[in-house]
Order: C-alpha cells, then structure tokens, then sequence
C-alpha cells in the first residue's frame, strides 16, 4: 500500500499482514520501550484540521519510536488560518520533503483529494475524514479484537450509538466484514441509523436490550454533535436509558464480552463510569494498540 485512506475493499490479507505486523512492531519494540531505526531519516507532518487526541499523539509515537522526524503542523498558527488553499499548503509542504502525511479533515473525501493533488511522491494517510473513514481505528479495533477472538467466523459484535455521523463505525464494519465477522448488529435511534442498505453485511436495530443479547464484542460509539443539527440532538438522559452501556444491559451480553470505544467517551451519555473503568472495557487497551497498528501502517506505506 502507497496510501491508506479506508479499509473498504482492503483484502482480507492486507489487514491480517498489517495486524500481524503491528504484534512483531510490539514485540520488537519491547512495548514501545526499545527505539528502533525503521524510519531513520524519514519525515512524517501531523496534518489535523480536527482535534484529537489519541490519533496524533499516537502517530507522532509510532514514527518517533521508529526514528522518523515529526512535525506537528498548527493550523491554528498557520497560513491555512490567513485563507491558504488546502492544495497551496500541501505544495508549499511537500516543496520541504515529506515522506508521509498522516491527514484528518472535516470533510469526507479529503484524504483522497491529497492523494490525486500531490506533486511528490508523499504517502497519505487518513486519521479521519468527516463521517466517511477512519482507517486505523478500524484496523487498532480488529487487532484488539483479534488478540482476544482469534477467529471471526464465530464472533458477534454490537456497534451502539450515533453510527450515521460515525466514521468509526463505517471503518469498523469495513474491517469486521472483511474478516469475516459472522453477526454485526448497528444499534442506535432511527435519526441516528445509517439509513437502510448503506452498510453491508449488517443488521440495524433500534433495541438495545435485544440487539445486545450473546454478543462477544460490544463499540459503544460517542454522539457527534458537531456533526448534528442541534435540533437532531437527543436529551441525554432519555438517551443514556435506551442505548446507554450499564452494568445491567451489559449482563445481556456474553459472558466477558469486550466492551470498546473508539473515544473520547462521555460519561453517562453513551457508557455509564462503572462500565468504562470496569474488568470488561478494553478502552485503554486499544489506545496502546493504536500506537502498535500506526507503526505497522507507517512501515507499509513507506515500503518498510
Ligand atoms: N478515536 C479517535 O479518533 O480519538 P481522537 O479524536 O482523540 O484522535
């Protein structure tokens, strides 16, 4: 792979090889506490319209571990704030010599703008693009998931929450059906569904309580307001009652099932405290293999 902008119709064996890659990285790294020199001499550029958290500080950890340069580019102190074009910064960037930029953006489709745009021979990669893909959430989920499940073929996962506004969720279903998931249930309200036949391979569900019933994996998916009309936003307590996670829908679930979040979590609105910080979740456990499956995705994308 030159660029990873989503997972849709990536080959089965492409996200086996980069999940594989990402456990010898680990190992290699002694959990990120040896440096390597993979990435000596390359340059990687945070390029984020958007915050985050977890994506970029992760990136800047996974090419610094493997001893590429970073640059965090500020979009707040830069030119893109006094009305540079998008393709002027990208230029004007890539005129600097860049090996990789690792790109989130509102707007759905972006990462592949950059991809047709760019003069060099920079490889993308998307750290989120609108409500379209978020590539390596979906591949950091799988591997979570897979040091747990190995095999797919016998897994039930519920998605649950905002999944229309969700990048997440289109990136998680693209890699849970790829690797041959056999039950995937999308649980949210109606407004909040992805509207009828869009996904594939899923089933949609309006009931919590039921959709929840003997699944192995439960993704609890955040409201995302700023991607709402305020008119469309839920009361959070009514909210919390239907398709919030607590301890007793949880029950409904498998025995032990993992209980995710791609994050940032709210409280009370999407996952009750007891239920995020309780012996199921698997919340930090995918931040740690967030850094893992990025270096894994570095490696590919610049021929490592
Ligand atoms: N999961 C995720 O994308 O988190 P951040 O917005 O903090 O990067």
């Amino acid at each position: 792979l030159r660029h990873l902008t989503t997972l849709e119709n990536l080959p089965r064996e492409t996200i086996e090889r980069l999940l594989d890659k990402a456990n010898s990285l680990r190992d290699q790294s002694a959990h990120g506490t040896r440096k390597l020199d993979i990435l000596a001499g390359r340059t990687v550029l945070n390029l984020f319209f958007e915050p985050s958290t977890r994506t970029r500080t992760s990136f800047e950890l996974a090419a610094r571990r493997m001893g590429a340069d970073v640059i965090n580019f500020d979009i707040a102190l830069s030119s893109s704030s006094k009305g540079e074009e998008l393709f002027d910064t990208l230029h004007t960037l890539e005129a600097m010599h860049l090996d990789a930029i690792i790109v989130r953006h509102k707007v759905s489709g972006t990462p592949e703008e950059l991809v047709k745009h760019a003069m060099s021979g920079v490889s993308v990669v998307n750290a989120g693009d609108g409500n379209r893909a978020h590539p390596t959430q979906g591949l950091l989920d799988a591997l979570t998931i897979r040091n747990h499940h190995p095999d797919f073929r016998k897994l039930k996962v519920a998605i649950c929450g905002d999944v229309r506004h969700s990048r997440v969720a289109r990136s998680d279903v693209h890699v849970l059906t790829a690797m041959g998931a056999k039950d995937v249930r999308i649980v949210g309200p109606s407004r909040l569904l992805p509207t009828e036949g869009e996904f594939k391979g899923v089933t949609l569900h309006e009931d919590f309580d039921e959709a929840i019933q003997g699944v192995d994996v439960v993704i609890m998916l955040r409201l995302q307001k700023e991607r709402m009309a305020s008119t469309d936003l839920p009361d959070e307590a009514a909210y919390f009652e239907r398709y919030g996670l607590d301890t007793r829908r949880l029950a409904r679930a498998a025995k032990g099932a993992l209980v995710m979040h791609p994050g940032p979590i709210n409280r009370g609105i999407e996952i009750a405290p007891e239920v995020a910080d309780g012996a199921q979740s698997r919340i930090l456990e995918q931040v740690g293999n967030g850094v893992f499956v990025r270096m894994a995705v570095l490696c590919e994308v610049m021929g490592r």
